[in-house]
């Protein structure tokens, strides 16, 4: 496929389904032209906008009545030449906010080109390289498009560079810039917080600005910087969107502005707030890269394209494509409270339910007996861990299982050896009382000497304790500082990061900031997956997991399974719907194992070994939500084999009937659907169990208890079969418990209940 097309100044960019278009003007002006579908060079004209007349109260240009840079789709918008819509450059000297930038010549380069000091995609086919230039300011624009011909990608950025002889001070460079005629669009982004992260916040795009952006120093959980734009009737399998996401994990500002005359300007970047950056005489400014993607097969497709994109030419390392270990983690068994005894007994348990990794995660080094005290320091409790790190490591390498720490190389507490010996490592306000995020402050990583300890105390730490994986964990905001200083600490953050797993690309890194507050393709260039939220109660997952899913592929989504009644909402869940929700993702476990019943472990046994031979479905399978009926959400994961769950809120009597869809399947094949078996608990059932036991016994009693323990009840075995067509068109379930009656075929209609249904080709 020829994906860089250029006649007479017209550019024609080109993926497997979608084209990019744009062509240099009668004035040389970029001239936006297209965005969608495949067309063909020779449609340039008919795409363009017809300019017959300017409308009234318009700056023209250059005295043609029919030209007004206000009407004009541009391929990047600048301020004081007639354009009144946001600019995506804002610059100033002492005299003007003003720039211009002409067409002046391209260049096509094969594969991709890095940017010095920040990550970005790899694997490209070409690239395009557009210079433009301000003759009167002496400045020259870059913009890149970059192409990832069978994902449906584009990437774009700018750089800016000053040939003049004076200094720019700098407040805006956007990453990209599209000016989209299109009516009746809505924005679709990704927001929330703490415990509650990308949650889907859809809005209809007026007249005015609908933005997103994060001012608190990282990617952030408030406002992901993933978004989609759409039509108004687009849904999961139908219809136009557009997707946009940066490769950057610092501070960010996208917004999509509807003008007067139906034109969105769709922009993003670094956020220009604080932004004032010193441009000198010959010096070059550039953005992190924008991954731009579209698709006219609705949500579940623009996802795929996401998808492929982030496992394909954003995720390095010896993991890349690689299936995830099933892991078990100290923090919600123990928080800080632990010993090594307790450690390797827990260990020994994940063994022998099948986990294969086990993390120690906060509280092994320095005081750090409570959040107050200890980050910053490296050296081992040895009071919990008798022997230190080194002896942990070896026992549970001899066990036969990976191991994996959590650090927080990021933050300091004032009460750690290194603030007592270096206090100028932390970043505060000289002349302000200092104020705390979690009892601790950031360090400083512009500082080089910073970096250097960084690196130093945990390369050390992977390479002197045989560290198989490592959890490196962000919990507090950056305040009271620059936007350019922002910029220049996540500059520094990449710089450590590169030096401690580029040379150690054996090691599973899985980044976390209090849950997931920076889930973000700059932190998934270095990180195979990311901590998704400190919220582990899966109802409350599953609206976490499916604002991911829109922008970010299963393989890259930490998911456990904790104890219920949750830490964070007091709700009690069954423990098949905690695994459910956390099969669809990076499978871990993160509960005391050694208080959980017979019947319990068993259980988890069971998830397990279905995980782990479902494993590649389920980290790499095709994505899709299925939201066909309001009581429940459907998630499917598709590959040779297809595994499609249900999961209900709350039960309501006298239930309506309910269905089963699938996506992925192909319409004239015949497939056999099993349900995943499992036990419920019978305890939940109280005296009602007395309905079908031969003999009566107390609800609240001993015996009850004792049984409960050891047995559970079969869930309804259900096995059905159908075509693709007829799984597309959704084929009805057994019937839910009514409270008529009950027998072995009736499914259990439990509140936050789930079900898990394997669907396989029916062999002949
Ligand atoms: C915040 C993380 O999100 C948790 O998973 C855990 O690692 C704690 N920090 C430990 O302090």
């Amino acid at each position: 496929m020829n994906t860089i097309e250029v006649k007479d100044n017209v550019f024609l960019l080109s993926t497997r389904n979608t084209s990019y278009f744009f062509y240099v003007n009668q004035y040389k002006h970029l001239e936006h032209l297209h965005y969608g579908c495949r067309v063909r060079i020779e449609d340039g004209e008919e795409l363009a906008l017809k300019r017959c007349l300017a409308y009234g109260a318009t700056i023209l240009y250059k005295e043609d009545p029919s030209y007004s840079l206000d009407q004009v789709a541009q391929e990047y918008g600048s301020y004081g030449r007639g354009d009144f819509k946001e600019a995506s450059i804002e610059l100033k000297d002492d005299a003007s906010y003003t720039t211009e930038f002409l067409f002046d010549s391209y260049e096509i380069k094969d594969g991709e080109v890095r940017i010095p000091g920040l990550p970005s995609a790899y694997g490209a086919d070409k690239t395009l390289i557009v210079h433009l230039k301000d003759e009167v300011r002496k400045l020259q624009l870059d913009l890149y498009y970059t192409i990832y011909p069978e994902e449906d990608v584009i990437t774009r950025r700018a750089v800016l560079i000053n040939q003049s002889s004076r200094k720019y001070l700098l407040h805006k460079l956007m990453s990209f810039c599209l000016d989209l005629y299109e009516d009746g669009l809505q924005m679709m982004d990704f927001c929330g917080a703490w415990d509650k992260e990308t949650h889907v916040n859809l809005r209809d795009i007026n007249r005015g600005t609908c933005s997103i952006g994060s001012r608190v120093g990282f990617s952030s959980a408030k406002q992901n910087p993933g978004f989609i734009v759409k039509r108004k009737d687009t849904n999961e399998n139908y219809g136009k969107a557009w997707g946009f996401n940066l490769v950057y994990t610092g501070n960010h500002y996208s917004s999509v502005s509807k003008d007067e005359y139906g034109i969105h300007r769709i922009q993003g970047g670094i956020s220009p707030e604080r932004f004032v950056y010193e441009l000198k005489k010959g010096a070059s400014f550039e953005t992190p890269e924008a991954v731009l993607t579209f698709s006219d097969k609705g949500l579940n497709d623009l996802s795929h394209h996401f998808h492929d994109f982030i496992n394909r030419h954003i995720i390095r390392s010896d993991w890349k494509e690689k299936e995830r270990p099933v892991l078990i983690n100290s923090w919600e068994a123990f928080g800080m409270d632990f010993n090594k005894n307790k450690l390797v007994k827990l260990a020994k348990q994940g063994l022998s339910l099948g986990m294969e990794l086990f993390v120690l995660d906060d509280g092994w080094f320095g005081r750090r007996s409570d959040d107050t005290k200890g980050l910053g320091d490296y050296d081992c409790n040895t009071k919990k861990i008798p022997g230190g790190i080194r002896s942990l490591s070896k026992e549970i390498h001899d066990l036969g299982m990976l191991f994996g720490i959590w650090v927080e190389p990021e933050c300091i507490n004032v009460d750690s050896r290194l603030y007592e010996k270096h206090p100028e490592y932390a970043i505060v306000e000289k002349d302000r009382e200092m104020l705390f995020g979690r009892h601790q402050l950031l360090m400083d990583l512009t500082n080089p000497e910073v970096r250097d300890y960084i690196v130093q105390n945990v390369s050390d730490l992977i390479d002197k304790n045989k560290v198989d994986y490592i959890k490196w964990d962000m919990n507090r905001m950056m305040d009271g500082v620059s936007g350019v200083y922002s910029h220049e600490y996540i500059k520094g953050l990449y710089e450590v990061l590169d030096r401690v797993f580029t040379p150690r690309p054996h090691v599973l890194f899985e980044s976390c900031s209090s849950g997931g507050n920076r889930f973000d393709l700059g932190m998934l260039c270095f990180s195979p997956q990311i901590w998704a939220s400190d919220d582990t109660d899966p109802i409350e997952r599953i609206d976490i997991q499916k604002g991911l899913s829109y922008l970010y592929p299963l393989s890259t989504v930490g998911a456990h399974v904790s104890a219920s009644p949750h830490l964070q909402t007091l709700r009690q869940t069954p423990l098949e719907t905690r695994f459910t929700i956390s099969a669809y993702g990076c499978l871990g476990y993160e509960l005391d194992l050694n208080l959980l019943s017979p019947v319990e472990k068993k259980e988890i046994k069971k998830q397990i070994a279905y995980y782990k031979k479902h494993r590649n479905t389920f980290q790499y399978g095709r994505f899709y939500r299925i939201n066909e009926e309001e009581q429940y959400e459907q998630f499917e994961v598709s590959a040779d084999e297809t595994i499609v769950s249900k999961f209900r809120r709350i039960v309501h009597a006298a239930p309506i009937y309910d269905k089963l869809y699938a996506l992925g399947l192909n319409d004239e094949t015949m497939y056999e659907i099993v349900s995943r078996p499992y036990l419920h608990n019978i305890r939940q059932f109280g005296n009602l169990i007395n309905f079908v036991l031969p003999v009566k016994i107390d609800a609240n009693g001993h015996l009850m208890n004792e049984i409960g323990k050891r047995r559970g009840m079969d869930a309804a075995g259900q096995n059905y079969r159908a075509s693709g067509a007829a799984l597309r068109s959704g084929i009805y379930l057994n019937n839910l418990f009514l409270g008529s009656g009950f027998n072995d075929s009736l499914r259990i209609p439990l509140d936050y209940g789930s079900d898990m249904y394997e669907i396989k080709e029916l062999k002949q």
